[in-house]
Order: C-alpha cells, then sequence, then structure tokens
C-alpha cells in the first residue's frame, strides 16, 4: 500500500508538471478536448525512429490533404508514398496505408480502442499499441520509447544495461501509470525525457522528479542509461547511374514492392554488396563519368557508400528491365525519392564531373 501511495504521488507530480510544461505539438488535443484517434496514430507513426522537429511539417501536410483515415485509404499507395518521401523507413509509409484501408474496411472508419485490437493492425507495434491506447483512449498503458527508458533507467538507478533492462524499465513505467489521465501520463513522460531528463547534461534543478531520482541521489544519472557495446555495422558500396537526357529528363526506376526502400524511386544503381561489382553494367552502354562526391547514407543495419556515374544521352525509349521513368529535372522533388536517393539527385546537380573516363 505505501509502494501504491508513493506511486500515485509520484504520477500527480509528474501530471502537475505536465500541466504547465506540456509541449504545443500540433498532433496534441487541447486541454479538456477529446484526442482524435486518427491524428494519435498518424503521429505515433510517423514519431517512430524520427524526431518531433522532422515530423511536424510532414503531420500537417499529411491532415491537410488527408483529413480522415477513410480519405488516407483512399489515397494511392504511391501519393502516399511520395507524401512521406523524405521522413524515411519507408515500410512504415505503406504499413500506414494498409492501416488507413484495414481501419476503414474492418472497424467501419474507427481505431479500435484497445491495445490488443490496435497491435492487430499492420505497422503497429507493441510500443505504438499502448501509445495510442493510452493517449487517444485513456487506457491505464505505459509507452515505453527510448526517452523513457532512460528517465525509468535514471529514477530507479536500472544499471542493467539495455536491451537487458527493458523488461524491468517496463515494469517501473506501467506501476507508475496513473488510473486516471493515462495519455496525459505517457506524453508528460515523452516530454520530460525530450525537456528535461536529456541523454547529456540532464536539467535536474527543474525536474518534477528531483527529490525522487535514485540515479541523481546516487551521482550517476547522466550515466543512465547503461548500453550494450554497439555491434559494427557493415558497410556497402554501390555505382548510382545519373542519366541525363538533353531534354533535361532523368531516369529514375521503381524499386521492387519488397525489401529495402520497396516502391520508392531511385536513381538506378548497381545492387549494394560489400564490394564494388567487378563488370559494372549502367542501364545503358554509355561514356561514364565519376562524380568527384561519393553519397554516403546510413541504414539500420549498414552504412552504404554511393558512387555515382554521369552520362547524357539522347535516347528516348527506356532501357530494358521494368520500372523505367524519365522525370524532368524540376520535377524530381515531387517523387517518391528517399533521402538517400535526395542525396544522390543533390550531388549530381551540384557536382562538375571530372574529365576523366570512368568505365
Ligand atoms: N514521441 C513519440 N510519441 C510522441 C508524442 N505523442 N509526443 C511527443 N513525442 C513523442
Amino acid at each position: 500500500m505505501a509502494e501504491q501511495g508513493l506511486h500515485e504521488d509520484v504520477s500527480v507530480k509528474l501530471l502537475a508538471w505536465y500541466d504547465a510544461h506540456a509541449r504545443d505539438l500540433p498532433w496534441r488535443a487541447k486541454r479538456g478536448v477529446k484526442p482524435d484517434p486518427y491524428h494519435v496514430w498518424l503521429s505515433e507513426i510517423m514519431l517512430q525512429q524520427t524526431t518531433v522537429a522532422a515530423v511536424k511539417d510532414y503531420y500537417i501536410k499529411f491532415l491537410s490533404r488527408w483529413p480522415t483515415v477513410s480519405d488516407l485509404a483512399k489515397a494511392s499507395q504511391e501519393d502516399v508514398l511520395r507524401a512521406w518521401a523524405g521522413l524515411g523507413y519507408y515500410a512504415r509509409a505503406r504499413n500506414l496505408h494498409a492501416c488507413a484501408i484495414k481501419v476503414v474496411s474492418d472497424w467501419n472508419g474507427k481505431f479500435p480502442d484497445t491495445e490488443e485490437a490496435l497491435r492487430s493492425l499492420p505497422g503497429i507495434g507493441p510500443y505504438t499499441a499502448a501509445a495510442i491506447a493510452a493517449i487517444a483512449f485513456d487506457r491505464p498503458h505505459a509507452a515505453v520509447d527510448g526517452n523513457v527508458e532512460r528517465v525509468m533507467a535514471r529514477v530507479y538507478a536500472i544499471e542493467t544495461p539495455l536491451p537487458a533492462a527493458k523488461p524491468l524499465i517496463k515494469l517501473k513505467a506501467q506501476a507508475l501509470v496513473p488510473e486516471k489521465r493515462a495519455g496525459d501520463f505517457a506524453q508528460a513522460l515523452m516530454d520530460l525525457g525530450a525537456t528535461i531528463c536529456t541523454p547529456r547534461s540532464p536539467n535536474c534543478k527543474i525536474c518534477p522528479w528531483t527529490d525522487e531520482c535514485k540515479g541523481r541521489a546516487l551521482g550517476i544519472a547522466e550515466s543512465l542509461p547503461r548500453k550494450a557495446p554497439k555491434v559494427k555495422i557493415p558497410t556497402r558500396l554501390g555505382i548510382a547511374f545519373w542519366v541525363e537526357r538533353d531534354d533535361g529528363h532523368i531516369l529514375l526506376r521503381q524499386r521492387p514492392q519488397k525489401g529495402l526502400l520497396g516502391g520508392m524511386m531511385e536513381i538506378p544503381s548497381t545492387p549494394w554488396e560489400a564490394k564494388l561489382p567487378r563488370n559494372v553494367a549502367g542501364p545503358f552502354e554509355a561514356e561514364w563519368t565519376k562524380l568527384k562526391t561519393t553519397v554516403e547514407h546510413t541504414f539500420t543495419h549498414f552504412h552504404l557508400q554511393l558512387n555515382v556515374w554521369k552520362t547524357t544521352t539522347t535516347e528516348m525509349s527506356l532501357p530494358d528491365g521494368s520500372g523505367y521513368r524519365w522525370v524532368h529535372k524540376d520535377e524530381l522533388t515531387h517523387e517518391a525519392l528517399p533521402s538517400l536517393m535526395r542525396k544522390v539527385v543533390v550531388a549530381a546537380l551540384a557536382d562538375r564531373p571530372r574529365l576523366r573516363k570512368a568505365g
């Protein structure tokens, strides 16, 4: 019982802090207004692996273009991918669209209001289901993401490294969830982690939990959470082929639906492997010049270094193979080009080729 009382105090303190200091975010319902589950879901999917700052404009754009889940369900996948371009992790965009379609077909256009039913929808894993159930429906679930893990590890001075500490952290967070205002509590923890209990130099002086924080009492808060050493990720290499027609059209190709960046557009490239291919085959037989810059991009499981080879052509037809299209340079911003490919476009447009034959 004493333990329960302690938890209540701790939660009440955080909610009071949230009432005074909540961040003003476009997807947040104003006080006293019921949140719209579509808004909560859309923001949570966008915020997976992405920062609040990067998400804001995309969220506003999506909502003005597709104001309801039914509108989004009616959109073409291509339009959704295009609008998503630049946010990364494109499986999320495909799942977002699939989820909207399912909510309309199986749930009559209304998001289900339990964590379990939410989990059955495409793109909604344990964290997102808990976050939506709490924020949209005030269900008493703890939504534990990286920020919340940090806060919990510090408050309870959990020195077991991540990821082994995850189950304990989840239990500790769940024990703090108040019966009422679970949604505000979830968002308060996110805000605390993002604004005060930051990875470096946490601002403990103004933290609502400064008195109860065991990590602070022990002088180890900033060093938490401990993390198991990172496994080094491999580097892969490839060549992207920038083919420019003399009327300013650029050769693009749609990637296969399955796999990394599935369904997105790309500057045609070789496979990305540990070594560059020995016999390089571009989309056309041509004289290629190699750009000075190498485009680098890090995916979850590997780093990529792409060389860019350029050529010009008067050829109007498309190369053999599927998915090729000519798109004018000025129209490239409207294409579903992932960040990596946008980097290739910038490099190709900026770089002056050396007068050296590369292959
Ligand atoms: N990160 C994940 N979900 C969030 C939310 N709803 N508000 C702020 N940051 C978040």
